[in-house]
This record gives structure tokens, sequence and C-alpha cells, in this order.
């Protein structure tokens, strides 16, 4: 099958109850690998929506680091506009748009700052780490060490390093043809438990 064939047939895929995952983080690998696949130009581009506490809302994009069962990670600067924001109010909403596959990802969520070690475990190691390299070779190291501790004096803290973003509400939205779309929303109603809803498009 050719490259549009492979387009065609996940952008004309139905998404409904009996064929989507029970995890919506299943659901999200399931759609990642399809959009890498389909050879979706960047697909781990993602809109991410901060609010300073005022309710200003301010968004960019970022790219998706790594993902499991515990959320979505991406890094940034930590003094930029979103870390400040992400500091006074630990909320953030993510968005992914796929075209050529006709889907959409919106996620909700508490966001909790990496720890240096797991921040620097996840860039030598994460799938997007040679993309997240070029773009961080602006940014300076993730973690300042060096002779400072030989002479007894705390290293500098480092200026930047990863974000999580836990969900609790994660929707699929499949383009179809003739404007039937499908969206399907999963809210948490507990640890490791999801309830799912189907919405108008
Ligand atoms: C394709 C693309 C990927 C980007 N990836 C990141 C990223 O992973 N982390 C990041 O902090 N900024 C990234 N940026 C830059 C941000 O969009 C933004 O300009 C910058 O982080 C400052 O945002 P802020 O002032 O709202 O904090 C990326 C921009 C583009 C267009």
């Amino acid at each position: 099958m050719n490259l549009a064939d492979r387009r065609r047939e996940y952008a004309l895929a139905a998404l409904d109850e009996s064929s989507v995952a029970a995890d919506p983080m299943e659901q999200f690998r399931r759609w990642f690998a399809d959009a890498e696949s389909a050879e979706v130009p960047e697909p781990n581009a993602m809109t991410l929506a901060t609010a300073d506490t005022a309710g200003r809302p301010s968004a960019r994009i970022v790219l998706l680091m790594a993902f499991d069962a515990q959320g979505f990670v991406f890094f940034t600067f930590y003094a930029s506009r979103k870390g400040r924001e992400l500091a006074e109010n630990p909320r953030a909403g993510l968005v992914f748009y796929w075209e050529s596959i006709a889907r959409q990802v919106r996620i909700t969520g508490r966001v909790e700052r990496l720890d240096e070690e797991t921040s620097g475990a996840y860039f030598r190691n994460g799938t997007a780490g040679s993309r997240l390299a070029a773009w961080a070779a602006h940014q300076g190291p993730v973690t300042a060490g060096g002779p400072a501790h030989d002479q007894g004096v705390a290293a500098p803290a480092p200026k930047w390093g990863g974000y999580r973003v836990i969900p609790d509400e994660i929707e699929f939205w499949q383009g179809r043809s003739s404007r039937l779309h499908d969206r399907l929303q999963f809210q948490r109603v507990g640890e490791t438990q999801w309830h799912c809803v189907r919405r108008s498009p």
C-alpha cells in the first residue's frame, strides 16, 4: 500500500466505543503509532496551553518527549512564560492535530515538574531525543554541574527540564467523510479508571 492509501485508510477509519481502547493512554499510543507510520509531519508537535492565576491564557507549540501510563512529557525553560505560569497554576491543555489522517487529540490535566534525574534520563533516552537535542542546543545544558561540587559549593540550579501532564480528560476526534465526525471523550474516574462518552462532533 502506498503512503497516500495508508493515510486515507487511517483518516476514514471510524472511532467508536467498540474499537476504542478502554484505557485512553493505550488509544493514544495506537494513534501516535498511526501518525508515525502515515508519516505525519512532526507528529510529536503539540500545542501547550497554560494560564496565569488571573486566568489569562497563553499557548505555543512544544515537542512531546515521551508518554506512558503516567502522562505526557515535554521540556522547557523554567523561566519561560509557560514555566512561570505552570509554577503559579500547574494545569495545562495539550492539543495534537494530525491533518493528513484527520485526527485531533485534546488533553487536560495537572502538571508536575520532573526531578533532575528523571529529566536527564528522558533527555538521553527519549524517542524525540535528537529533535529535542537540536532545539535544546540553544538553551544550555539540562544540568549545570562541574567544578562547583569540588569546591563545596552547591551546583547551580538547572535552567530547564521536563514537565509531565497527568491527564484527567483525553478526547479523540476522528474526521470522517460527509462531516459525520467521531468524538470520544475520556474522563478520569479513579487512579486507573476512565469513563468514555461520545460527544457530538
Ligand atoms: C515545532 C516547534 C517545536 C518547539 N518545541 C519546543 C519545546 O519542546 N520546548 C519549548 O520550550 N519550546 C519549544 N518551541 C518554542 C515554543 O513554541 C515557544 O516559542 C517558546 O518555548 C517560548 O514560549 P513561552 O514564552 O510561551 O514560554 C517549539 C516551537 C516549534 C515551532
